[in-house]
């Protein structure tokens, strides 16, 4: 039995106009249903986010030496916010709680989804739906603070990636997707750290002269129980 607080409404005009006093509401304040927190994560000090403000990324750089690729130090000074304004794909941000607004890394994360071409892709998942594609969200651009790398922040903020997708996510996703830098000429192989942290190589997609496609499959982040 319905509680008379929780009864439908009698008629379809009565239906009609709350809906239409939702709708209004939801217009009218952004901020009504989208909450912050959902899309923010911390831990021992440190917190994720979405960027607000890209001006905090002028003078921030995540490359080592003067041959290595700019494009990552360019696309988060100068084309991130407008990717982020475009609906393209949003940035996240990892900082310090006790200095905020310094960038010790950012992830830019997109929607994606992988298109199987044989038989033998993605086993874990074509065992149980013989579909042609799964749904998955691309870490597009990816980098940490050239004086902070090496200290276990990109692992850290690559667990926090896959907890966010994992925890009130509102569509289904099931792989984290990335192309990972492999560049003999300048000796540069990222995809060691993408192993490191769970990722495989993703046969399927096309590679590129200097890029690997890799997968992250998030029902193993739950059974692992690493959230
Ligand atoms: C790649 C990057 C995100 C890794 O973050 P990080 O905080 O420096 O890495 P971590 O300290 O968490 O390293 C974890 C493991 O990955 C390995 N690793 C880290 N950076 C690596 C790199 N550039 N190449 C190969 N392996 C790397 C580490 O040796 C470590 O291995 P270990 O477990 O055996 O010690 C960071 O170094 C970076 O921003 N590099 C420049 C930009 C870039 O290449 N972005 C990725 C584009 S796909």
């Amino acid at each position: 039995m319905l509680t008379p607080s929780l009864r439908l409404p009698k008629t379809p005009g009565h239906l009609h106009r709350q809906l239409l006093i939702w709708t209004k509401c939801a217009q009218k304040s952004k901020g009504l249903w989208n909450s912050v927190q959902r899309n923010s994560w911390q831990r021992n000090g440190l917190r994720i986010s979405p960027v607000e403000d890209f001006s905090i990324f002028t003078g921030f750089s995540c490359l080592q030496h003067e041959d290595a690729d700019r494009d990552l130090d360019d696309f988060i000074r100068h084309d991130a916010s407008r990717h982020h304004a475009d609906r393209i794909a949003v940035t996240y941000l990892l900082e310090d709680m006790s200095f905020p607004g310094f960038p010790l890394a950012f992830a830019t994360l997109q929607n994606d989804s992988v298109v199987v071409t044989g038989e033998d892709d993605l086993p874990e998942v074509r065992a149980s739906y013989s579909y042609s594609a799964y749904p998955a969200v691309k870490i597009g651009r990816f980098g940490v603070h050239v004086d902070y790398q090496g200290k276990r922040i990109g692992t850290f903020f690559l667990t926090a990636i896959k907890s966010l997708m994992l925890h009130e996510n509102r569509t289904g996703c099931r792989f984290i997707t990335v192309d990972a830098r492999r560049d003999k000429k300048n000796r540069v192989d990222v995809t060691r750290f993408y192993e490191r942290n769970g990722f495989s190589l993703l046969p399927c997609r096309a590679k590129t002269s200097n890029y690997i496609p890799m997968y992250f499959d998030l029902l193993s982040h739950v059974q692992l129980g690493d959230v």
